[in-house]
Order: structure tokens, then C-alpha cells, then sequence
């Protein structure tokens, strides 16, 4: 049993918002994800970063600030196919592969993302 959570091993917010700044990277990189995201990118990776340290045991921010995550009714606006999922976890993917992330907790990551992006269909 892990005595600690996933925020916590890995090291806090500063790994999150890593993570997503290396996500947004690939999503500037990619021509038809990017024309899914508005001009400023900004407001949304601090979301992405504060939902992430909420999901995994850090400070209940995101919903302080956001209020409840719903987050299939927020990405609702967005036409999110097969491609879509595909191409956002790709993207995550690498971001997870350019930042050390030990095998346990890459599995717990790699698990979570898969799920969540299958849920984020809608198209
Ligand atoms: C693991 C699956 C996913 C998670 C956990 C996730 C999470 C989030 C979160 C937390 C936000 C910010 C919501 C807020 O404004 O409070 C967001 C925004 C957004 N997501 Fe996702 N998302 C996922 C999958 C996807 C997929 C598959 C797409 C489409 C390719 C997508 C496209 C977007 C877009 C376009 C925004 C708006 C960004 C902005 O307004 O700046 N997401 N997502």
C-alpha cells in the first residue's frame, strides 16, 4: 500500500506544472489540436496543473477557484472523436516521457489518462 499520494510523490505542484508545460508544447506543435484551443493557452494550463495536484491528493484549488471539475460537460464545446482522444493522449504522452516519472507511478498516470480521455469523447 502506498502511505503517500501521487502529488506528494511527486513532489507537488511543480512536477504538474511541468507536465502540462510540456503537454501545451505538443499541443502548439500540432496544427489541428491547436485550432481546439482558444489564442491564450495560459488560463488553461493552470487549470489542467491545479486539476491534476486536486486529482491526486494535492490542495483542493482547482475546485476552490473553478468550482465542481464536470468534466465532460466542460469539454462539451469541443468536438472530441477517436482522433482527438488520441492525439491529447499522445501529447501526454510524451510529456510524461520527457519528465522522470518512476515505472509505478507512469503506470498510474499512463491508466488514469486512458480512461479519462475515453471518457472526454463526445463526437
Ligand atoms: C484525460 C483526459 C482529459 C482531462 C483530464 C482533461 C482535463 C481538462 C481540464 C481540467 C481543463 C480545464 C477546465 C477548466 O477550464 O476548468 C480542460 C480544458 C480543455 N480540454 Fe481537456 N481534458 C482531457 C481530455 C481532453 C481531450 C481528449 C481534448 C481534445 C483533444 C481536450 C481539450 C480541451 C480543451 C480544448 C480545453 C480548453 C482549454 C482552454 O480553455 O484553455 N481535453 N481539460
Amino acid at each position: 500500500m502506498q502511505q503517500t499520494t501521487l502529488f506528494e510523490r511527486m513532489g507537488g505542484l511543480a512536477f504538474f506544472e511541468e507536465l502540462v508545460e510540456r503537454f501545451y508544447e505538443g499541443v502548439e506543435s500540432d496544427p489541428v489540436m491547436r485550432a481546439m484551443y482558444p489564442d491564450d493557452l495560459e488560463p488553461g494550463k493552470a487549470a489542467l496543473a491545479l486539476f491534476f495536484a486536486q486529482y491526486w491528493g494535492g490542495p483542493g484549488t482547482y475546485s476552490e477557484v473553478r468550482g465542481h471539475p464536470r468534466l465532460r460537460m466542460r469539454h462539451a464545446p469541443f468536438q472530441i472523436g477517436e482522433r482527438e482522444r488520441d492525439s491529447w493522449l499522445a501529447h501526454m504522452s510524451s510529456a510524461l516521457d520527457a519528465l522522470d516519472v518512476p515505472a509505478a507511478e507512469r503506470q498510474e498516470f499512463d491508466t488514469y489518462f486512458v480512461m479519462a480521455a475515453e471518457h472526454m469523447v463526445n463526437h
